[in-house]
């Protein structure tokens, strides 16, 4: 029988290009996706794909669609602990094996609430092999942390049937495959906050501090190993307590990033002034504004994470295949200018 797979978050960045990444590879999978509005060619992209209606606080949908599936995929919103909680309680009900894989990020790692590295280059590296114990002990604080602490607990109380894998991409880039929203974050928004340092790219401190990248195609090599590594119930995968993935192929330094969309944006015109511009915290910290987390700013431009994916790269030879970011951020710059 075919694999009855759940999966959330189908219009975003992330969630699409995972939805896209498993239409395309498996025809064959079962699939029914949770939307809130359909895109308009949605329907005859993925004529085979079921449509629940609902949004991540339709517990009662939610869990039933879980209990319904062999696999869940939810992406979308890493901090929604309703939808989560409401996929386990779906998922636990079942009579037979069940695997769920829950789209965290590597900001639960990085240094931005404490000032001693912000700016500068922290030499910790994480990795997912042998950092699980600090991991899954980190504080309150952490970004993410309160759903991972809810599918850590999880995998304690429910292990024996509910297979749990964490995704944990870092900084994405590159243009997704999806049919909502097709390009990341970071471009977009340090293109916008340069109106807090006079219409040039800026940076704090020293502008060492350092975060690891993925491009959205290879972070989709790893959620098509572990999607199907679910379907065919691999022991040998990470799962529960070993089941964490990070997928960042490179790093590269606030000031290289910077100085990257500096010279990009001046070759096309849109600021007179390439040389990068040494900022305040206070000036960081009236950018990127959010209301869940006032201090994004810190996060996005004046902290470390640096992450190594040695699950992947040792269950399945990960590598990247795509492009790196410094060669890609034109085409990001780009789309994110036309959007603006
Ligand atoms: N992009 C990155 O670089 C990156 C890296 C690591 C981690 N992350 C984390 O991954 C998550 C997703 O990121 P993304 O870039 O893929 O976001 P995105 O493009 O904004 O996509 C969000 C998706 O989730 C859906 N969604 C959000 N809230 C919902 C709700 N309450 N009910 C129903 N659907 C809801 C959206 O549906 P609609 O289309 O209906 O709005 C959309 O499909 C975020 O939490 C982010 O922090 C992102």
């Amino acid at each position: 029988m075919a694999p009855k797979v759940f999966l959330t978050g189908g219009t975003g960045y992330i969630g699409g290009s995972v939805l896209h990444t498993l239409v395309t590879a498996h025809p064959e999978y079962d699939i029914t996706v949770l939307l809130r509005k359909t895109p308009d060619a949605f329907t005859s992209t993925y004529p085979n794909i079921k449509i629940v209606k609902g949004d991540y606080d339709s517990a009662d949908i939610l869990s039933e669609q879980a209990s319904k599936a062999d696999i869940v995929v939810h992406n979308g919103d890493s901090d929604h602990e309703p939808s989560l909680n409401a996929l386990i309680a779906g998922l636990v009900k079942k009579s037979t094996p069940a695997h769920l894989l829950h789209l965290s990020g590597t900001g639960i790692v990085s240094d931005w609430s404490s000032p001693d590295y912000l700016g500068t280059l922290n030499p910790k590296v994480w990795s997912d092999l042998d950092d699980l114990p600090s991991i899954s002990s980190l504080p309150d604080h952490a970004l993410h942390r309160n759903t991972e602490k809810i599918l850590f607990k999880t995998a304690t109380e429910h292990g024996d049937k509910l297979k749990l894998a964490i995704m944990c991409p870092p900084d994405i880039y590159g243009k997704g495959t999806g049919l909502g929203k097709t390009s990341s974050v970071f471009a977009p928004m340090f293109i916008r906050d340069l109106r807090t340092s006079g219409n040039r790219p800026f940076f704090y401190r020293e502008g060492t501090n350092t975060r690891s990248w993925v491009h959205i195609s290879d972070l989709m090599q790893v959620y098509l190993k572990v999607v199907e590594a679910a379907v065919s119930r691999d022991e040998n995968f990470g799962w529960n307590k070993e089941g964490y993935y990070f997928a960042g192929t490179q790093e590269h330094s606030h000031l290289a990033v910077a100085r990257t969309i500096g010279s990009i944006l001046k070759k096309h015109g849109v600021i007179e002034e390439g040389e990068l511009v040494q900022v305040t915290l206070e000036q960081i910290d009236e950018t990127a504004k959010h209301p869940r987390f006032p201090q994004l700013g810190r996060y996005l431009y004046a902290s470390n994470s640096r992450t190594r994916p040695k699950r992947a790269q040792e269950l399945f030879g990960y590598t990247a295949r795509a492009p790196g970011l410094l060669e890609s951020l034109e085409e990001d710059v780009l789309a994110a200018l036309e959007r603006s």
